[in-house]
């Protein structure tokens, strides 16, 4: 059986482990600093295997030599967003965290495939490739299968069509930024410009770059996580199964779409390699400006980044 450790047991974090656990796919651990709230959840996530006949083992710890061996770490730890917060406001908090995670995380699994979701995504995905000094193929951040499948839900919400007909994609940093590609968008093959007027359109491609914000701003407490968390087990049964899966993740550019040394989201293809491909679409000049002021705010959020914390 595989191995998965998922550092940070909030609520994403645990949320990932219980998708993951109903995929039978991997052994779980979840660490966090909390005393005794990893291994309850984790004794809690045990205890309903039972009911939904999954063998796989859950251990919540506090230490790291427990992750011993995973194939794939998942790192959530971090503060989330409360109203009136953007992501980058956690960046100085998280970058310190999300470092730790990975140095303490790469200790015990020399060999893992890292998944970042902790926010400012785009950024600390980056920090985590620093300090863990890892090829790109070792690092990927969640970031676009959760914007896209919001924007798959809204249009099924417009439309009544079956989300499994709706395929969406979403480009760039993960923050308001970020580009819903309407022309590549479509409902069982139609493109989505041709199946919905453009105001319909447009408000549903803004809702999708807001959508962290609306659920930050009716829960109050935090953001979102049963998404997230689908996401990046999503992500985790592709890699471990080594599907060749193409979804919008956070890769590191390395020339692709005129970008280098930025995590950016783009289709990756995942498998048992990590990120193995990153897929270019021909994009025209309106959608090339859009993914460059995504960029632009990206390379300011690394470059904050950078001054505040030594690599
Ligand atoms: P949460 O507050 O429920 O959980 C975070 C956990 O991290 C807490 O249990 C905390 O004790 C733990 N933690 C803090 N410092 C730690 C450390 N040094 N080592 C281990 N654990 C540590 O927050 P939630 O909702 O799970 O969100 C986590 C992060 O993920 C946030 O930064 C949030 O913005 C981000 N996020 C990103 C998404 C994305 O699409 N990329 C989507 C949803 C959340
Ligand atoms: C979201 O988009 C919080 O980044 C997270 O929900």
């Amino acid at each position: 059986m595989s191995k998965v450790s998922i550092i940070g047991a909030g609520m994403t974090g645990s949320t990932t482990a219980h998708w993951l656990a109903e995929r039978e796919i991997a052994d779980l651990v979840l660490v966090d600093i909390l005393e005794g709230m990893p291994q309850g959840k984790a004794l809690d996530l045990l205890e309903a295997l039972p009911i939904v006949g999954r063998d796989v083992s859950v251990v919540g710890s506090n230490d790291y030599a427990a992750t011993k061996g995973s194939d794939i770490v998942v790192i959530t730890a971090g503060i989330p967003r409360k109203p009136g917060m953007s992501r980058e406001d956690l960046l100085t908090t998280n970058a310190k965290i999300v470092g730790d995670a990975t140095t303490n995380s790469l200790e015990h699994s020399p060999d893992a495939i890292i998944i970042v979701l902790t926010n400012p995504l785009d950024t600390m995905a980056y920090l985590a490739m620093k300090v863990g000094r890892l090829p790109r193929e070792r690092i990927v951040g969640q970031a676009g299968v959760l914007d896209s499948a919001r924007m798959r839900a809204f249009v099924a919400l417009e439309t009544g069509v079956s989300v499994e007909n709706i395929q969406c994609y979403v480009m760039g940093g993960h923050g308001d930024e970020m580009v819903p590609l309407t022309r590549h968008s479509n409902i069982a093959g139609v493109p989505l410009r041709d199946y919905l007027p453009a105001d319909k359109l447009e408000a549903i491609v803004n809702r999708t770059r807001k959508g962290g914000g609306e659920i930050v701003n009716l829960l109050k407490t935090g953001s979102a996580y049963y998404a997230p968390a689908a996401a990046v087990a999503q992500m985790v049964e592709a890699i471990l199964k080594d599907k060749r899966l193409v979804v919008p993740a956070a890769a590191f550019m390395q020339g692709e779409y005129g970008l280098k040394d930025i995590f950016f989201g783009a289709p990756v293809q995942l498998g048992r390699g990590g990120v193995e491909k990153v897929i270019e679409y021909k994009l025209e000049a309106d959608e090339e400006a859009a993914l460059e002021a995504s960029a632009a705010a990206v390379r300011e959020s690394i470059g904050v980044m950078m001054g505040l914390v030594k690599i």
